[in-house]
């Protein structure tokens, strides 16, 4: 299909409200980071250190962009997003350590095992966790408490053992096993795809938002979120330490499991473009107003890092 004017305008917004949010998110973060009184300082430079050396910020320019769909206000949205932030640098922390995927690298600079120390990164991940947890909690993000309610068990039941975690221990438990498309798409729905949903159903949780126009969101989600793991997978196996910011080529030497080890980077790429394709159509009920997630979803698919 020939791109009109038209289209690269639209996307460059879309580009810019990404840059935007992440803006936004990251000063929310910096405000929201705990103050220390004495030696446990070291945890809080490593939280700020791992949250602001870098990322792409998808998972807050979700939250805000599914916020605007439900007529959610910013400062909420803001709020929400940055907690989301917390707990994927949590994962990340975590993900990198030696007995995890033991990777020195990550968004470009020393994983925080690497820059501070093993025990130090342990902390601050369970720090950004427990911090994500507290900032839903809070008055601030919504005034009614059955919506702060239902966003900390949405998030608890994404981070905990049929979600993130579950889906971890599978990926590292399944190395060097042959495991069908069945339990790998599984696996990654869980490990990725799961605070993924999350973050787009949060604006629509915060905008009590009808069955219907949840679901559509849930949709939207579900099926990007595997189809971000998919390309998440093929630049490990094509892309460049350089540029991804982590180190390239690390699945195979693992061992992972992953759609492209098992059916090879041309049948993966194909499932992703697939599973896009879907993810569009759930977003026709919301009309022009899911402009940015479409071209959201158009990105993940085609990014280089
Ligand atoms: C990396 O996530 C880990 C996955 C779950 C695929 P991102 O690719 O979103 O990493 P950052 O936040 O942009 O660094
Ligand atoms: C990580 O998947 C998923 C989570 C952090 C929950 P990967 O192990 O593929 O992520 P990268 O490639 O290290 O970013
Ligand atoms: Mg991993
Ligand atoms: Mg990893
Ligand atoms: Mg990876």
């Amino acid at each position: 299909m020939i791109k009109t004017n038209n289209d690269l305008a639209i996307n460059d917004l879309a580009m810019a409200a990404l840059a935007l949010a992440a803006e936004q998110v990251e000063a929310t973060l910096l405000k929201l980071l705990p103050v220390a009184v004495d030696l446990e300082q070291q945890v809080i430079d490593a939280m700020e250190y791992a949250l602001m050396v870098g990322g792409k910020r998808i998972r807050p320019f979700l939250v805000m962009e599914s916020a605007k769909l439900f007529g959610v206000g910013h400062s909420s949205a803001l709020r929400v997003a940055a907690a989301v932030e917390c707990v994927h640098t949590y994962s990340l922390i975590h993900d990198d350590l030696p007995c995890m995927d033991d990777d020195d690298i990550r968004r470009g600079q020393p994983s925080v095992h690497k820059k501070f120390d093993e025990a130090t990164a342990v902390l601050a991940g369970d720090a950004l966790l427990t911090l994500a947890f507290e900032i839903l909690a809070d008055e601030k993000t919504h005034f009614d408490a059955r919506v702060r309610c239902e966003l900390i068990s949405f998030m608890a039941k994404a981070l905990g053992v049929n979600g993130m975690v579950g889906g971890q221990m599978f990926d590292l438990l399944a190395e060097n096993q042959k495991l069908d498309k069945i339990r790998i798409t599984r696996l990654q729905r869980m490990k990725t795809g799961a605070l993924i949903v999350f973050s787009g159903k949060a604006g629509a949780i915060l905008g009590k938002a009808e069955e219907k126009r949840r679901q559509a969101i849930k949709g939207y989600c579900h099926d990007m979120g595997l189809a971000y793991q998919i390309a998440d997978d093929l630049l490990d196996e094509e892309g460049r330490t350089e540029e991804i910011g982590k180190t390239a080529g690390k699945d195979a030497a693992a061992g992972k499991a992953t759609l492209v080890s098992l059916s090879g980077p041309e049948q993966a790429r194909l499932q992703a473009d697939m599973l896009i394709d879907q993810a569009l159509h759930h977003l026709e009920v919301f009309g022009t107003k899911a402009e940015n997630l479409r071209i959201l979803a158009k990105f993940i698919i085609n990014r280089t890092s």
